[in-house]
């Protein structure tokens, strides 16, 4: 059932769109005096190498973070939320080392104030001790709880917030058909809990019907409760399958993803509006590379 482990995929293309975004949201959220309360319902192991024997099979940071480090100075410099992420990924590093990946959790903790709080859900048995063991080292004590639990569940005990001010960050692996429904079933569920909360998504861009169905069903969802609405995406290569030159098909891997955030800040959009066409050149792998934004005032 559970074969999905980050520790793959930590630092591609569709992690620096995740975690720029939940940056930028989180610098935002964290400007108001009143406590914040993160929760992050599908949590993975918070810390990753990019030299170990997971990250170098896959070969999936070179193409994301690694490449993006790499680049070329631009002529009109990087957007400010690019800079901020590389910035606060190069604080787990060593000096020019990028040895080290954090995932959400540790970006997360990264910036919250003391009264702040962080709920961290994750289900994979080996990863939740890893995850646990990761936090620990930070000695954050009651700042940070690690739950062993269903996030898509174990949310809805802790909406609303006591201080009434929270982040939702949904990451689902989709690795069961299910979670495309179930993510947007508990944001639908939260919503009636907590109508005022940001909440962001992120979700896969495959040419699969049920991918497609997230956005547009949490656009509807947004759209029919009144809440302010955005949706990001990045695209790094074409979806189509293509054959070497003996024949077998080549499966081209993640081609793109987005991130749809209901309430995000009024800062977000110009901010990407900058950041994605720039990541979209830097990150781009054929003619297909591009980035959209949408959004409703
Ligand atoms: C895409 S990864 C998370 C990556 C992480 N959010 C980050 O940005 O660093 C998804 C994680 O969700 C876990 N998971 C899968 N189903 C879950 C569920 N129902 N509740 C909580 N965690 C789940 C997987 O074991 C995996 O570690």
């Amino acid at each position: 059932m559970f074969s999905y482990r980050h520790a793959f995929h930590a630092g591609n293309h569709a992690d620096v769109l995740k975690h720029m975004v939940l940056i930028a949201i989180m610098r935002h959220l964290t400007q108001k005096d009143t406590a914040l309360t993160v929760f992050d319902t599908h949590a993975g192991a918070g810390l990753y190498r990019l030299d170990g024997d997971y990250a170098e099979t896959s070969g999936e940071a070179a193409e994301g973070f690694l490449r993006l480090v790499a680049a070329k100075p631009l002529p009109d410099g990087l957007a400010p939320v690019i800079q901020d992420y590389l910035n606060l990924v190069a604080g787990f590093n060593g000096k020019g080392s990028h040895r080290i990946y954090p995932g959400s959790p540790f970006i997360t903790q990264a910036l919250l104030r003391e009264r702040d709080r962080l709920k961290l859900f994750e289900l994979h048995p080996t990863d939740a001790k890893t995850l646990s063991a990761n936090i620990a080292q930070l000695g954050a004590g009651r700042q940070v709880a690690v739950l062993r639990e269903d996030g898509f569940e174990g949310l809805k005990k802790f909406l609303p917030p006591p201080a009434r001010r929270a982040l939702v960050l949904s990451d689902p692996s989709y690795e069961m058909k299910t979670d495309y429904i179930r993510v947007v079933t508990m944001v639908a569920d939260s919503l009636t809990r907590f109508a005022t909360g940001t909440y962001a998504v992120w979700y896969p861009i495959i040419p699969r019907p049920e991918a497609h169905d997230v956005p547009r069903k949490l656009k509807t969802l947004a759209t029919k409760l009144g809440r302010r609405w955005l949706n990001a995406s990045l695209t790094v290569k074409s979806s189509k399958l293509t054959a070497d030159e003996a024949g077998e098909v080549i499966r081209p891997g993640l081609p793109a993803s987005g991130m749809f955030v209901i309430n995000p800040p009024h800062t977000l959009k110009a901010a990407l509006e900058v950041a994605l066409p720039q990541l979209a050149r830097i990150l781009g792998q054929d003619r297909n590379a591009t980035s959209t934004l949408e959004s409703a005032a």
